[in-house]
């Protein structure tokens, strides 16, 4: 019964199969996998949430809504309970968003398979696969690809779990934030320094409600200073593409109207975000009774 938590114990075996399975799921493989999901969503969410549901019913499985603010939780029911209790009434799998970093070492006694849906700074395996998926379809290789990743690395589940993957499986990663948010990587505070050389700008959210000690920078120094904007855009290689996670703070971590330009693959990724999660739902769901 495999689980999805991490991006750091996945092979690269393992991650190409869940990139073919994407793909085929892509040009139209119509798998009917049938039995039930419960997403737990503690955080808000609208595209992992969403795009699970749409990979859910896709595949034939029903969902069964889970609503936080009207659950047992609320009278202090722990989240095992809650998970053995979804698991005894006949729930395949769940999905779950907690703030916990590693919330799921709770659940180390479970019988059904748990999907990480973002883990407080920790990880989100499922935005990584899909970001993989997305660069894969873009460049056909990792191998000496080379990712800028810009923005709230210390806050950003994503430049984690993007981090430990891309490195593993060949690309060039490089930071970009200002030293406050380094969060134990090296990085560089000079966005000009990767701009020409980069083959995918990967921008973060600046996570304002993370930065309990206030902001650094107003939204306009940040823009200047570490955004990509219009006139760093034109000095990017002519085959370079944006990528971001979303949501997105517009004109902070990226100008406006670069959000929708011809370099852009936001939305794409997003589009790419129910194939890769309905091979994670094959992988992990496909070996239960
Ligand atoms: N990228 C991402 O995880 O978006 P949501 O918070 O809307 O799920």
């Amino acid at each position: 019964m495999p689980n999805l938590l991490t991006m750091n114990n996945l092979t690269n075996e393992t991650i190409m199969q869940l990139l073919q399975r994407a793909a085929e799921f892509e040009q139209g493989d119509l798998l009917k996998l049938g039995g039930t999901v419960a997403n737990l969503f503690f955080e808000p969410s609208t595209r992992t949430k969403m795009s699970f549901e749409m990979a859910e019913h896709k595949l034939g499985i029903a969902s069964l809504p889970f609503e936080t603010g009207f659950s047992s939780v609320l009278k202090g029911e722990t989240l095992y309970d809650t998970v053995k209790t979804l698991e005894a009434i006949g729930v395949d799998a769940v999905v779950i968003r907690h703030s916990e970093e590693e919330y799921y070492r709770q659940l180390e006694g479970v019988g059904i398979p748990v999907i990480n849906g973002g883990d407080g700074s920790g990880q989100h395996p499922t935005q990584s696969l899909l970001d993989l998926y997305t660069i894969w379809q873009e460049f056909g290789r990792f191998e000496d690809v080379h990712v800028t990743i810009a923005g709230d690395i210390a806050h950003s589940r994503v430049a984690k779990s993007n981090a430990a993957a891309l490195t593993q499986l060949g690309a060039k990663v490089s930071f970009v934030c200002p030293p406050e948010w380094s969060g134990g990587f090296e990085t560089s505070n000079r966005m000009d320094d990767y701009i020409e050389e980069t083959d995918v700008m990967m921008l973060l959210r600046v996570q304002h409600e993370r930065h309990a000690g206030g902001e650094l920078l107003t939204k306009e120094q940040y823009h200047e200073r570490y955004g990509l904007t219009i006139e760093r855009e034109g000095k990017m290689k002519s085959s370079a593409i944006i990528m971001h996670p979303a949501p997105i703070n517009r004109g902070v971590e990226i100008a406006d109207s670069l959000v929708e330009s011809e370099r852009s693959r936001i939305f794409k990724q997003m589009a790419n975000g129910v194939f890769v999660r309905m091979a994670v739902l094959e992988y992990t769901m496909k070996g239960r009774d």
